[in-house]
């Protein structure tokens, strides 16, 4: 397609805007290169030039406003299409309940094309340019995707960037013998140099998919195999792999999709005498990812899936020369392991000390995905140092503890749950299981206690509390609005049977007539409504996490323009007391909860802070 002068202007614009930023890293990798250099304006290229009008201008909309998705109006929902719509035309029927809630950012969990069979949930991809047939063509996507736009509403889509399916036509012709392509993925044909990685390396998924490497007899190679036999990690060594994805992000970006979430990015690069996760050469990679789509959709943006310990997790939302320059977005995955960490200890002490050491208050050109769960298991990243740093508590004792809690092991548990991969060798274990489920609302409405349904939902609306308010784009996954509860008969499903995370990946009710389902839907939609009208919560405000001296309250302090937020939450099923000067001492001077919308007791110069209590003071 012929380029208008305006276009060709705007092209070679961001292309100089972006030029160091994306060859700067790509030097470091694959050294300087001026065909390669080429070979990829050329792309980028190519792919503005297909890029339509209507996107075009978004892209100008969000150069002039590039802090759009920092905005507090922000607000996500996560679903599996199938489980939601059953297809992409159903979500049409849909996004009347999306509005409602006060959606504008929209994440399908993978709909790209997966191998058939068990696909790992659709991570197992054999196809980046079609859709899931099961879910719709490519059209309809398209379709949905400028429905939403043009109700408010961003849309985001998974891109597996560390493995495909071995069905995916790159590794089937590596299979077939295509030197190129054998190249685009890790393939050894001595065994002793797979076991000299593996002297260093973890094991994902240690009970289904031991080991890191497949032996494949029909070729005679072994295959670097991270995840599942069927998942082969890609060789991002290699350039051509580089300009492959470029071209992928691209194409999807070009159908409408704003943002990508870049699914285990820690895994992209290999040094042998390495864990091979968080390399240094990771950084340099997702820097000239975001700078290359920056120059030919720079109204898409890039969220890093890296499920870390803090130190490796700050770095994906860039620091030091990667620093503003990185993912858009990035999984808080600490602050979820200690919202439940908290939750079953009643105390913050923990939470408080990691969240305030190892993370910085505001990022740039950046944030964090607030979430308290998603499809995948809770993995309790809680490391030795930051348990020391607590009297009484220790790394290994309180990883155990978590893990017996939320499967209802430990005595006066009030969670529903399963273990997810029991690492023999370490003893790691990881739990699986709904919010709901987790927060105790299934065993409470078994039990028929209306008390403890009452306490469950107050532990839910916490958490929701929490995450809108922490500072970064809250993430609600389906159906925790309305409290579903544990799929115990996905275990029955032959294809989800080895995995237990299904059980927290259930279907939608759209029937959802209990009280105690309707209770969490309208709290859920107050606390959304709440936070759109309290610009202090832009994530570009920063975080400033408290210390009050009180052993369940966790606490932090929003900085806007139009002053201060204090946000308290109480942990425990008790009344908590906090001096009201603890406030006054952060500029809070009406004791007014602009959640609630109620004055918050002071007698005695106390702040009452009921059970499970979440308090926004303005
Ligand atoms: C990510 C996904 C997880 C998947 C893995 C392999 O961690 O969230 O569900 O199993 O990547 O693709």
């Amino acid at each position: 397609m012929a380029l208008s002068r305006a276009d060709r202007r705007s092209f070679d614009l961001r292309w100089q805007r972006s030029h160091a930023d994306l060859f700067q890293p790509l030097e470091r990798l694959y050294g300087a290169n001026p065909e390669f250099e080429s070979r990829l304006r050329k792309l980028l290229l190519a792919r503005w030039s297909e890029r339509p009008a209507e996107l075009k201008d978004l892209d100008l909309q969000r150069d002039l406003q590039p802090s759009w998705f920092l905005s507090e109006n922000m607000v996500g929902y996560v679903f599996y299409v199938d489980r939601f719509a059953g297809t992409f035309n159903g979500v049409l029927d849909h996004v009347d309940y999306l509005d409602d809630l006060g959606i504008t950012y929209v994440h399908f969990m993978p709909c790209l094309k997966p191998r058939p069979g068990d696909s790992d949930g659709g991570y197992s991809v054999m196809d980046y340019r079609a859709i899931n047939p099961q879910l719709g063509a490519m059209a309809d996507f398209e379709k949905v995707a400028k429905t939403l736009r043009h109700r408010g509403m961003s849309v985001c889509v998974d891109l597996v960037l560390n493995h495909t399916a071995k069905e995916h036509e790159w590794a089937v012709k590596a299979q077939a013998g295509e030197a190129g392509y054998q190249a685009y993925y890790h393939m050894f044909e001595d065994e002793r140099e797979t076991l000299d990685y593996e002297k260093t390396l973890v094991e994902v998924f240690p009970n289904d998919a031991p080991g890191n490497f497949t032996l494949y007899p029909g070729f005679g190679k072994y295959v670097w195999t991270t995840f599942n036999e069927h998942q082969w990690d890609l060789n991002w060594a290699n350039p051509e792999v580089f300009l492959e994805i470029i071209d992928i992000m691209l194409n999807l970006a070009n159908r409408g999709v704003d943002s990508l979430r870049l699914d285990a990015v820690a895994f992209m690069w290999k040094q042998l005498g390495t864990n091979c996760q968080n390399l240094p050469q990771v950084h340099d990679l997702l820097q000239a990812l975001r700078a290359a789509t920056r120059i030919a959709a720079p109204a898409l943006i890039h969220k890093a899936e890296a499920i870390v310990a803090p130190r490796d997790l700050v770095p994906y939302l860039g620091i030091g020369r990667h620093r503003g320059r990185e993912a858009n977005l990035a999984y808080h995955n600490n602050l979820m392991v200690h919202f439940w960490s908290s939750l079953a200890s009643r105390k913050s002490a923990l939470m408080t000390h990691t969240l305030k050491t190892h993370f910085p208050e505001c990022c740039r050109n950046g944030c964090w995905t607030t979430y308290i769960r998603c499809h995948d298991d809770i993995g309790w990243a809680i490391t030795e140092e930051d348990g020391a740093a607590i009297p009484h508590v220790s790394g290994p004792g309180h990883r155990k503890f978590l893990a017996d809690f939320y499967a209802g092991k430990h005595p006066g548990s009030f969670a529903r749950g399963g273990i997810f991969q029991e690492n023999a060798e370490t003893g790691d274990r990881r739990n699986s299981g709904t919010f709901a489920s987790l927060a105790g609302l299934e065993a409470a409405i078994e039990s028929g206690d209306g008390q403890a349904i009452a306490t469950a939902i107050d532990r839910m609306l916490m958490g929701l509390a929490l995450i809108a308010s922490f500072g970064g784009l809250p993430l609600l996954y389906m159906g925790d609005e309305i409290g579903l509860t544990n799929d115990y008969a996905s275990a029955d499903e032959p294809a989800h049977a080895h995995d237990n995370r299904w059980m927290h990946r259930p279907r939608m009710n759209w029937a959802r007539q209990g009280s105690p389902q309707l209770k969490i839907f309208e709290g859920t939609k107050h606390i959304v409504r709440r936070r759109k009208s309290l610009g202090h919560l832009a994530a570009s405000n920063p975080t400033q996490i408290l210390e009050p001296q009180n052993q369940s309250i966790f606490a932090f302090l929003r900085m806007g323009d139009e002053g201060p937020l204090l946000g308290i939450f109480n942990f425990s099923e008790l009344w908590q007391n906090l001096p009201a000067a603890f406030a006054r001492g952060h500029g809070i001077e009406r004791f007014h909860d602009a959640l609630s919308d109620a004055s918050v007791m002071t007698p005695n110069e106390q702040l009452q802070i009921p059970p499970y209590g979440r308090i926004w003071l303005v």
